[in-house]
């Protein structure tokens, strides 16, 4: 039998994991959230009426805690649950965040539970999904060996991959999740002010450019970042670079800043790629030096 859990936190990632937790066989013990509503929401999902607002009562049955709500009132709202004695000795107490280290949940550790964080690598942007958001990604695991290995099992129940982290390396590896995700946006944001600037509609825009970027990635996946660079740092296009330097400066000289330290990025990913001479290097570097 699988083992039990909670959620204390009903947000985006609590629900995720409250309906594909089930539906992987856990059982529901229990569902808090600051709101009754959202707590409701959650157990509902679930086919549970085990739902309240104070979370020690929740917590009480469960084998496996997760902790759901923001990043900044995981600590506290833990320290209320050990506070009314709300974990079991023999129970796994999970938050999800990917920035923070279990050592936030040490007051659950003092009431004998087992501690951890389990960080699914995916953007929960909805409250219910058509498909499982865990299938298929990566989830991060860190925090004492009963929690790491139970966690492991249920990202793996999920249909996640699983890699442990060193708790002192969280931070460098949530900041890289942060590149990945939220600097993407970033790059797309400029890239259709371009477009804008240049009188393409920006749904047509997006239409146009998605496939260039899934084109990409793929090529990525096949070939490794280095190989899969084209465009004109790539190829040494000097002229082709001072004309976009000239434009971006004239229309929209608010982007030539971040356009420039790309540019310069981009000439050390060329280097590993070999197509350059050390001359075409070094006058791509100085047309972006900023
Ligand atoms: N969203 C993502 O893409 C994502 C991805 C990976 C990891 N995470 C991590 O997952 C965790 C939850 O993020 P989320 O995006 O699901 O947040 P969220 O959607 O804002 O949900 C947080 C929930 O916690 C409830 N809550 C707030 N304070 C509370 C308290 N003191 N006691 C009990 N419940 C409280 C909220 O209130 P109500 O009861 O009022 O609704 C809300 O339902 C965070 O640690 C985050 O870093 C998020």
């Amino acid at each position: 039998m699988k083992p039990s859990f909670a959620i204390v936190g009903c947000g985006r990632v609590g629900n995720a994991l409250a309906r594909y937790l089930t539906e992987a066989g856990y059982i529901p013990a229990g569902f808090a959230s600051k709101s009754l509503t959202s707590a409701k929401r959650a157990a509902a999902l679930t086919g549970s009426f085990n739902f309240t607002d104070k979370a020690w009562e929740a917590t009480l049955k469960a084998d496996i805690v997760f902790i759901t709500t923001p990043d900044g009132t995981i600590k506290e709202v833990c320290d209320i649950i050990a506070a009314k004695k709300g974990f079991r000795p023999d129970s796994v107490v999970l938050h999800c965040s990917g920035a923070l280290t279990s050592t936030i949940l040490l007051s659950a550790k003092d009431c004998g539970a087992s501690i951890g964080s389990m960080h699914p690598l995916q953007s929960f942007a909805l409250i219910e999904y058509s498909h499982n958001p865990f299938s298929g990604i990566i989830t991060s695991v860190e925090g004492d060996n009963k929690a790491t290995n139970a966690a492991g099992l249920i990202a793996a129940d999920l249909g996640s991959g699983c890699v442990t982290i060193k708790t002192e390396a969280k931070i460098l590896y949530h900041a890289s999740a942060v590149v990945a995700s939220n600097y993407l946006a970033t790059i797309l944001n400029l890239s259709l002010n371009l477009m804008r600037e240049a009188g393409v509609p920006e749904d047509d825009a997006f239409r146009g450019l998605k496939p260039l970027i899934d084109g990409t990635l793929s090529n990525i996946g096949k070939m490794g970042i280095p190989d899969a660079l084209t465009g004109p740092v790539a190829r040494g296009d000097i002229q082709t670079i001072e004309n976009h330097l000239r434009e971006i400066g004239s229309k929209t000289p608010h982007l030539l800043h971040l356009y420039k330290v790309l540019g310069l990025y981009t000439v050390e990913i060329a280097k590993k790629k070999g197509t350059l001479s050390d001359t075409a290097i070094e006058a791509i570097k100085n047309l972006f030096m900023i």
